[in-house]
């Protein structure tokens, strides 16, 4: 099979549990044989960006205002040293993502972090943001985008960072998300070396 077409979502998905389990199985084989975190997280945002792209009549109260941003931020301690020297406090950068261009790093030093990454991150427990609006600390990256999810990416006790998706629809994401995504996470960071 072309690797583009793992991103296709048959008829028969109909529930997002139906979905998610889909999309694993999907991710896979596309990151059997590939052990680079870059490699793996490029494929793995792509292939649930355009999935969700195929299942958007089923995301969202309105098709036309489905998943706008899909993506991780690393702690900057996975990058080359040369990627964030000079800076003060920890951080987490920009990964790979599929969307429109997003801030390139989020705060997560104690006392100065803020937003739904920097928290997802920091209590290594998954955000789920029905309205943005109401979020205190929530970092627009886009304007555009209602509601919000973000998953720790958990290597035993240590967080490697977070998997963020955003959506341009009031409460587009539920539990049966979170559940999709978590065990999504698990694969991924089990799948690289960090
Ligand atoms: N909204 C996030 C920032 C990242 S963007 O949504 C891509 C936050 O509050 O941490």
């Amino acid at each position: 099979m072309p690797h583009a077409d793992s991103s296709l979502v048959p008829d028969e998905i109909q529930t997002k549990a139906q979905f998610w389990s889909h999309v694993y199985t999907q991710l896979e084989p596309l990151l059997d044989g590939q052990r680079n975190w870059v490699s793996n997280l490029a494929n793995a945002s792509s292939l649930i960006y355009n999935a969700l792209l195929a299942f958007r009549t089923h995301f969202g109260p309105d098709p036309g205002r489905s998943v706008n941003w899909c993506g991780f931020y690393i702690d900057s301690a996975c990058f080359p040293k040369s990627a964030d020297s000079n800076v003060e406090g920890s951080r987490l950068l920009l990964g790979p993502f599929c969307g429109k261009p997003a801030c390139q790093f989020i705060n997560v030093t104690p006392g100065k972090a803020r937003g739904v990454c920097a928290d997802a991150f920091m209590h290594a427990k998954t955000k789920l943001v029905p309205d943005v609006d109401s979020y205190p600390g929530h970092i627009a990256c886009d304007g555009e985008t209602k509601s919000e999810i973000v998953c720790p990416l958990l290597n035993g006790n240590q967080v490697l960072g977070v998997l963020d998706l955003d959506c341009l629809a009031i409460g587009g994401f539920d539990e049966d998300d979170q559940k999709g995504l978590e065990r999504i996470t698990e694969l991924v960071v089990t799948a690289c070396d960090w």
